[in-house]
């Protein structure tokens, strides 16, 4: 291990390129700035790869892959570990360019990157572990047994792992380190807020010993090299989180390539009469504010029973109102939003409900791309709000006059990631369970994705496919079968 350091820029001026031999400042060529929220200006830029340079990157991996592929499972598996333990070491400066990239609290910052070590560590023993079957001729009619097939997994090739801003070092690496696991080699390209966090994980995993040419980060606008991305015909995987617009764009330039989609969502928190009051209170608003919103898998509407709503609205509303609001260097739950085109959609989507009656619970202020913590009451199916995804900090409440009118809303949205149902009567909550179109119905907790070894799946507008360790490996693998022909019986 020889350069474990990790770049954080110094002032908004400094660029940089990861290459063979670690951190290139000032590269030639075009650069992108990466935009601090909480800094309001840029932090620093990042190498800007023109087609020609990805083009020659890519080579390598394919290259890279021919070898790779064939590497032993245990050769993986050690490499993965020693890549967990280095970033381990790494939590404190790795936080702190998430703080400075996305604005993610100090807190969750370290959290994600210890989810991540924790992800890679429980990767490498679950790679360990794939295995396949025999499966013998005589089984069928017309065939003996001197005809056997053993079937097992192989990788896809090159796999293009493209992760969202709101987790640019954890959703990096759910999808790298599975692939790894698979014998795939992997395009990282990191999202323009979050690309310095993933050039430094990526530098560290050469730092454990992955392959220049099995690994890489190509940073850009996704505007400029996305498609030429995904389209390339070495490419042989997506991989991507993100919004539906854009995970439905990849999925009609694409053609016979298996993707992997974790896109949008509005998860609903059914809440029923017979609910204990304080858990649905506290699992909601965690669920809703935690990164002010930020998350696919946040709690961003309430279905309420009429008889209680406005109860339960009151309770949410005085524990917002004690959500700590400001930096992430301070810790606090509600920071600035990714950027001030993010915050304009959210405030416009706030400003339309008040407009068409619904009912703020707490205050309503913004400063800037800052939005305090907004608990609307009376939000009626006729407001946007009720079926748009804010991605940001406010709650609409809903009310409903029975579980068919709140199963019904949940299942009207364009999108089907999770739902949770509070209830204390758990056949009530499993026959519920049953009608929700969704990927994950959480009983008496919060939507969330982890932990990270649960199946992840998103219906609808909400994805394609099914992350979580063993399915992610499973999904960036195929099956092969080998027919062996003995001696004829
Ligand atoms: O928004 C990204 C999605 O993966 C959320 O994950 O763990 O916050 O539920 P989590």
């Amino acid at each position: 291990m020889s350069d474990t350091t990790i770049f954080i820029p110094k002032d908004s001026r400094d660029s940089v390129q990861l290459n063979e031999d670690g951190w290139i400042t000032h590269p030639r060529g075009e650069t992108i700035e990466v935009y601090g929220p909480a800094k309001g200006h840029a932090i620093g830029c990042v190498h800007a790869y023109e087609p020609s340079e990805i083009d020659q990157r890519i080579e390598q991996l394919a290259q890279g892959y021919q070898t790779w592929r064939f590497t032993r499972l245990t050769d993986r598996a050690r490499l993965l570990h020693r890549w967990a333990d280095i970033l381990e070491k790494h939590i404190t400066p790795l936080a702190q360019l998430l703080m400075l990239e996305i604005a993610k609290n100090r807190q969750d910052a370290s959290d994600e990157i210890q989810r991540s070590v924790d992800f890679i560590h429980y990767t490498a023993e679950e790679g360990l572990r794939l295995s396949g079957e025999a499966l013998y001729g005589d089984a069928f009619p017309g065939h003996a047994r001197n005809k056997v097939s053993l079937v097992g997994r192989v990788p896809l090739g090159v796999v293009l792992a493209i992760p969202p801003f709101n987790y640019p070092i954890n959703l990096a690496i759910t999808k790298i380190a599975p692939a790894l696991m698979g014998g795939n080699a992997v395009i990282l390209k990191p999202p323009t807020q979050g690309a310095l966090s993933g050039l430094n994980i990526v530098h560290l995993a050469y730092e454990a010993g992955i392959p220049f040419n099995v690994l890489a980060a190509i940073t850009g606008s996704s505007r400029n090299i996305g498609d030429y991305l995904v389209s390339h015909p070495y490419v042989k995987m997506v991989n991507f989180t993100g919004s539906t617009p854009t995970g439905q764009h990849i999925a009609q330039i694409t053609t016979m390539m298996p993707l992997l989609l974790e896109l949008g969502g509005k998860d609903a928190a059914l809440v029923l009469s017979d609910a204990d009051m304080t858990l649905a209170r506290d699992q909601i608003v965690s669920g809703a504010f935690s990164y002010s919103g930020q998350r696919c898998t946040a709690v961003k509407r309430v279905l309420a029973v009429d008889e209680l709503a406005s109860s339960l609205g009151l309770a949410i509303a005085e524990k917002v109102r004690t959500l700590t609001v400001g930096l992430p260097e301070d810790n606090c739950m509600i920071t600035p939003l990714i950027s001030q085109q993010s915050a304009d959609f959210v405030w416009e989507l706030i400003q339309e409900a008040l407009e068409q009656g619904a009912v703020a619970l707490t205050p309503v202020h913004r400063k800037d791309n800052l939005i305090f913590p907004v608990v609307l009451d009376y939000v009626t199916p006729s407001m946007r709000i009720a079926w748009e995804e804010p991605f940001g900090p406010v709650l609409p409440i809903i009310r409903i006059q029975d579980e068919a009118e709140g199963i019904s809303l949940a299942n009207a949205s364009e999108y089907g990631l999770q739902a949770a149902i509070f209830t204390q009567d758990i056949s009530k909550a499993f026959d519920l369970a049953e009608h929700l179109d969704v990927g994950t119905v959480q009983i008496n907790g919060k939507t969330s994705r982890g932990p990270d070894h649960f199946p992840f799946v998103g219906t609808k507008s909400s994805g394609l496919g099914a992350q979580g360790v063993r399915y992610s490996i499973l999904a960036m693998t195929r099956l092969k079968s080998t027919v062996v022909n003995l001696g004829h019986v």
